[in-house]
């Protein structure tokens, strides 16, 4: 058995990809994108008919196409622009919600990625109550976890690979090991604390680097997988241990938090990995959301050999 079957034992796989193709080849049950991914997609002359000038249409006519390879949900994440504007997320939420519906996709089918700000998290909670669910992405610190958790929101995307980069360039190291790993240990501390105290938020493990972090994750609620790193799940044979279980969060000997909002930016602060990749991450994925934009425009122009 692949360690790619093997691994869909314990968690659902889903495709971290905008490439279609990729999807329609490792039929996950979900699929997650982001600006970054949508801008590679994007450029590839196989999907040049879903640009389009309307970011929001874009992302949608991408969403749409992914929907038809797999029967879960697809990620469409909120314009990063708008990471510290609570009323602006809800708006654009409600928006891509809306083209999504007009193309005949049910709500239930999207996750609406946002940052996880104080602003996102609070536009997440709202958009549940009305039925709209969420992915709260970027997401570095416990205080982030934990204030996703209280805001009810559906779904976090905790990375792995972001913090393992930092903490190698703090370190000056080629590698981090495994069992040292603090993307690892980040999920893992997240998972068990929203098993222990019985939250339903999904959480997805994402943004990995090797194959080793995706198997020391193995039974956590979802893992997002670029198609790299399927493939070599795929080629590689063996049994994958469960290392992730809600019955062996149950004894953790862990305290309840609770954040107000003063609580909870002094937590975040406190830890200088997640405030750093939390903005460079919104930083990152506006610049390749104007690079799209951008893309479209001069192809709307027939400029594409050019662009
Ligand atoms: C998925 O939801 C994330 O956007 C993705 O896993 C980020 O991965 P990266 O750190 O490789 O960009």
């Amino acid at each position: 058995m692949s360690q790619l079957d093997s691994l869909k034992k314990h968690s659902i796989v889903v495709a971290d990809t905008g490439d279609i193709d990729a999807i329609a080849q490792w039929k996950p049950q979900d699929a997650t994108t982001n600006p970054s991914l949508l801008l590679a997609a994007a450029r590839d002359p196989r999907y040049c008919d879903l640009v389009d000038e309307d970011a929001d249409r874009m992302f949608v006519a991408f969403g749409k196409e992914i929907l038809r390879h797999i029967a879960g949900r697809v990620s469409t994440e909120v314009d990063a622009r708008l990471s510290f504007d609570t009323e602006g997320s809800i708006r654009k939420a409600e928006r891509l919600i809306s083209l999504y519906e007009s193309a005949g996709v049910p709500r239930e089918r999207v996750l609406i990625k946002l940052a996880s700000t104080w602003e996102g998290i609070r536009a997440a909670e709202r958009l549940e109550k009305s039925g709209i669910h969420c992915n709260m992405t970027l997401l570095f610190s416990f205080a982030q976890a934990v204030a996703c958790a209280d805001a009810g929101v559906t779904l976090i995307s905790p990375f792995v690979g972001r913090i393992y980069d930092w903490h190698k360039a703090a370190r000056k190291v080629d590698d981090i090991p495994l069992e040292d790993d603090p993307g690892v240990a980040s999920v893992t501390r997240i998972y068990r604390y929203y098993k222990k105290f019985g939250y339903p938020t999904q959480v997805m493990g994402a943004s990995f680097r090797k194959t080793g972090q995706i198997l020391a994750l193995a039974g956590c609620d979802l893992l997002t997988i670029a198609p790299d790193l399927l493939e070599k799940l795929s080629a590689a044979q063996g049994e994958i241990p469960k290392k992730l279980s809600p019955a062996e969060s149950a004894g953790d000997r862990v305290e309840k938090i609770q954040l107000d909002e003063k609580a909870y930016r002094w937590l975040h602060n406190e830890d200088a990995m997640a405030v750093e990749k939390l903005s460079d991450g919104i930083r990152r994925f506006d610049a390749d959301a104007r690079k799209l934009e951008q893309f479209a425009a001069s192809l709307a122009k027939g400029e594409r050999a050019t662009a």
